[in-house]
């Protein structure tokens, strides 16, 4: 019998909470520790941990069927992939913040300046929308530290809790997104691995109505 494969982060928020929600739903998982993949005991069901920016490009390929991934992630790497269910936790933004002391008070101020990223397609396309152009340093980690070492004039990061802006004496101008966790889905997924997902979206459902 086949087996739904389903991406999950590897390490970071995301991954607490999508192990919690499969924990919910009555899914237990043999999770050795440092292992890339495992099993479910008592559902068909294989569990990849990925890194997050890898996720898309699994579900294109139909390397993994489903995943728990961050919206945003998607916006950003993935937005021919279907979402079929909005899973309501790791609620953030994605936004843009400048130094307490930058004059900087919206996009359009950030004409001909540096913006550091994880994020450069979500930037682009808003700079593009509001006609401004700005260079963009893309770095995969650690944004909030660019402005203090002189390498640009402002950030696009993920915000949570704002923790890690305050601590960086940053402050947020725009927000260019909201976003949450979701179940995404893969075009390639089989028939057969359709109908597991049926199963494990009905549960998840019943999970959230109950939250509510
Ligand atoms: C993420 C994100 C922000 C921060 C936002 O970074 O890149 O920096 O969390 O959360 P907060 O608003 O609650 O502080 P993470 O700590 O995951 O590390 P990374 O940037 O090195 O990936
Ligand atoms: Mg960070």
């Amino acid at each position: 019998m086949s087996k739904l494969k389903i991406a999950i982060q590897k390490s970071g928020r995301l991954n607490e909470e999508s192990m919690r929600i499969l924990k919910n739903i009555g899914i237990s998982i043999d999770n050795g520790k440092d292992q890339l993949k495992a099993s479910a005991r008592n559902f068909p069901l294989e569990v990849f941990y990925l890194r997050n920016g890898d996720i898309p490009q699994y579900l294109r390929d139909g390397v993994v069927d489903i995943a728990i991934i961050g919206e945003n992630v998607l916006i950003e790497k993935g937005q021919d992939l279907p979402i079929v269910e909005r899973l309501g936790f790791s609620k953030c933004k994605v936004s843009i913040a400048v130094p307490k002391s930058s004059k900087s008070k919206s996009l359009q101020d950030l004409e001909g300046k540096r913006i550091a990223t994880s994020y450069p397609n979500t930037v682009n396309h808003f700079l593009k929308l509001n006609k401004v152009s700005a260079d963009l340093h893309v770095i995969n980690g650690s944004v909030e530290i660019a402005p203090n070492i002189g390498l640009a004039d402002a950030i696009c990061d993920i915000v949570s809790s704002g923790s890690t802006l305050f601590k960086n004496g940053l402050k947020e101008i725009e927000t260019l997104l909201k976003s949450e966790a979701v179940l995404a889905v893969s075009p390639k997924i089989s028939n057969e691995s359709k109908t597991l997902l049926d199963t494990l979206q009905f549960r998840i459902q019943a999970v959230l109505k109950g939250q509510n």
